[in-house]
């Protein structure tokens, strides 16, 4: 026993310096390691998403949502029963839909681009315009609108009342048979659970996943270097304000004005969420922009002139790889997994 101690003193006084060197260098290891996570450590926290606002009497329930959900995957809905809510706002796009215009009831066009469903229960406001305030008022108008449906709620209602399992379903979820207060509300229930908070980015702010260098790079231009968050900012890339982004009108649409009649808010239109925004093309109110690539070209010239154009956009100047990484940043904003959640598929093909 005795030998041993001595023995291990005096191997560490023979190599004193050596084990003095590796105590450093492993010192020096750990210091380095901690600045470079340091430095990784971003200025992004993940996002906070508030309590959604959901009006008094249609608390979420299960029977409310899945009620919901089969009407929005009802044809019944629409006058020649063609037609259903998810015709235009389709899972795979995040419940909007690939075409500028798509058709309603006997091949009818209306004037506006299907917008995504994304987090659509946050919004304090709804349409283009910004003027609905509910999601259950907002039902009423695909259901009446010639463009898109072109039937009358208490026909809906009619219909439902021949099926068995709307009158039992209406029933468990609102305690009463089909008529306008279920379908409204069972309607904006289903909508209300169509949250997306899994994107690409939202695993990287929870320190889960890297990006490339070139998204982390289109992410600073995003944030840091050009207006964008500006209008699209906080956990849904907007701050449901309504704006002119630099687009001019055309003859058959004045944006919030259709509404309000003031010259003010001629060509005003919502600032749209940007999550899953790869899906959603075409762009704008009216489709009118094809790629990611034409949007920031438009915002790149500052937009045309229009007398009701927001301050903030001006004119910018990125090189073709800058652009490419602000794309990259913008296609980290798709949530796989959203689109193709069984709970928001089509109930009729299970
Ligand atoms: C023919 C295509 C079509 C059909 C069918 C349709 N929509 Fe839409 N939806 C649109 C268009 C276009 C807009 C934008 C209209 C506007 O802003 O004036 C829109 C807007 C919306 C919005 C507003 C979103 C926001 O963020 O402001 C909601 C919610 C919505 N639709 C839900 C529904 C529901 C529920 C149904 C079925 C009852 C439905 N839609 C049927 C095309 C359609
Ligand atoms: C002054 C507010 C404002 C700023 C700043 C702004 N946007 Fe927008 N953005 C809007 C509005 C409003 C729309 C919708 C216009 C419409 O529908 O006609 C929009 C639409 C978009 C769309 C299309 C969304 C869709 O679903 O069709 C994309 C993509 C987009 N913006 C990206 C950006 C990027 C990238 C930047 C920075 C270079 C930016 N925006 C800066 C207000 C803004």
């Amino acid at each position: 026993m005795k030998m041993q101690v001595k023995f291990n003193f005096r191997l560490w006084f023979n190599h004193k310096i050596e084990i003095y060197l590796l105590i450093f260098g492993l010192f020096l290891m750990l210091f380095v390691f901690a600045s470079v996570q340091f430095q990784n450590k971003e200025v992004i926290e993940p996002f906070e998403f508030p309590e959604m606002n959901v009006p008094e009497g249609n608390e979420l329930n299960n029977s409310r949502i899945e009620l919901g959900r089969r009407l929005f995957y009802d044809p019944i809905l629409s006058l020649d029963s063609t037609i259903s809510c998810s015709s235009c706002h389709k899972q795979a796009f995040a419940f909007a839909d690939n075409l500028s215009v798509t058709p309603g009831v006997s091949a009818k066009l209306g004037n506006r681009n299907a917008p995504t469903l994304t987090n659509v229960g946050y919004n304090p406001t709804y349409l283009f315009d910004g003027f609905l305030t509910t999601l259950e008022k907002q039902a009423l108008v695909p259901i009446e609108e010639h463009a898109e449906m072109n039937f009358n709620i208490v026909e809906v209602a009619k219909r439902m009342k021949r099926n068995k399992k709307y009158i039992r379903d209406a029933y468990r979820a609102y305690k009463r048979e089909p008529d306008a207060y279920v379908i409204t509300r069972a309607l904006a229930s289903f909508q209300r659970s169509l949250i997306s908070k899994n994107s690409k980015f939202d695993q990287y702010t929870k320190g889960k996943i890297k990006l490339t260098p070139s998204e982390k790079n289109g992410m600073r231009l995003f944030y840091d270097v050009l207006y964008c968050a500006q209008c699209h900012s906080g956990y849904n890339f907007t701050n449901f304000s309504v704006q002119n982004n630099g687009l001019k009108s055309t003859s058959s649409d004045s944006g919030r004005m259709r509404v309000t009649r003031l010259e003010i808010d001629r060509d005003l239109y919502k600032v749209p969420t940007l999550r899953n925004i790869a899906l959603t093309a075409p762009y704008m109110h009216d489709g009118r922009l094809q790629t990611l690539r034409e949007v920031i070209l438009h915002y790149q010239k500052g937009g045309e002139s229009h007398i009701n154009k927001s301050k903030v956009i001006e004119p910018f100047k990125l090189n073709e790889s800058e652009l490419d990484d602000l794309i990259s940043f913008l296609n980290t904003l798709t949530d796989s997994e959203f689109i193709q959640n069984k709970k928001y598929g089509n109930p009729f093909r299970n």
